[in-house]
């Protein structure tokens, strides 16, 4: 039996990272945990954070028996990565920071780039961290409306367009006033890939944006796939399993997910995370 492949988000966005994993490793399994009975992350204290996430995480390696974690949501990865390690202390855990500044470093010409996420991810300074070490600027904006928006469903809806029209010429002014030339644009946040599109028509021309959910899909499928660190072969079963489960409605899960995971979620288990 291939191993299984434990994915954390606060709620469903990182559901945009599990469609990435599925493309990636179709034959993996895979058992994604959405704490929506605590969501939104976004907008809390690192030490909630960093609890809410320690135990999602024990859940999916104590009762699901994950022998990897990918720490889908970005809020979790600026704040928790570490508390999450020692939760689950032996397990590889795979946060989306590193992977999304990675491919910002791929993509950018200047070495300056901009990073969008919530509140807790900007106050971090993650983004900025993990791009300074790449030897790349950042500068980094808190866009608390599009979560929302997104759960609502407003994707393409004209509201949307004229929120992230504010944001980015506001981090646009920024950026000039601080003497940048950014050239990339980093989703630092599961809702937002949701909004590519949208963003993509926004953005002006040769600005590239980067998704860190397709960015941390692809270091997961280097990381699996690679003769050290797996200790099975993935091409076991002819199938992707995906068991979700959620903390809060899982009628809403089901309804929702599909939209972020691109296809129907199946059944999704309620658990309490005791928290
Ligand atoms: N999953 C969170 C993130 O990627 C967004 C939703 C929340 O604030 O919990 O940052």
């Amino acid at each position: 039996m291939p191993p299984t492949i434990g994915v954390f988000d606060s709620g469903f966005g990182g559901l945009t990272v599990l469609r990435a994993l599925i493309q990636r490793l179709p034959r993996a399994r895979f058992a994604f945990i959405g704490d929506t009975a605590r969501l939104p992350y976004g907008s809390k204290s690192r030490r909630t954070i960093a609890r809410y996430a320690a135990e999602s995480a024990q859940f999916l390696v104590r009762k699901q028996g994950a022998e990897f974690l990918v720490i889908a949501c970005n809020t979790a990865s600026a704040l928790a990565l570490d508390a999450i390690q020692v939760a689950v202390p032996d397990i590889p855990v795979l946060g989306v920071i590193e992977p999304g500044a990675s491919a910002a470093r791929a993509a950018t010409r200047t070495g300056d780039v901009l990073v969008i996420a919530t509140d807790a991810t900007v106050q971090s300074h993650a983004y900025s961290a993990a791009c300074r070490a790449l030897g790349m600027r950042a500068l980094e904006k808190a866009c608390p409306l599009l979560v929302p928006l997104v759960e609502e469903g407003w994707t393409s809806h004209p509201v949307t367009a004229e929120v992230i029209r504010i944001y980015l010429d506001e981090l646009n002014a920024e950026a000039k006033a601080q003497g940048l030339n950014p050239d990339t644009l980093v989703l630092g946040c599961t809702h937002y890939p949701l909004l590519r599109p949208l963003m993509q028509s926004i953005v002006p021309p040769g600005i590239r944006v980067i998704d860190s959910a397709e960015a941390a899909a692809e270091a997961a499928a280097l990381l699996f796939n690679g003769p050290a660190q797996l200790p099975q072969d993935l091409a076991g079963t002819p199938e992707t399993t995906v068991h979700c489960f959620a903390t809060d409605s899982v009628e809403k899960f089901e309804r929702l997910g599909s939209r972020f995971l691109g296809r129907p979620v199946g059944n999704v288990e309620l658990v309490d995370l005791g928290g």
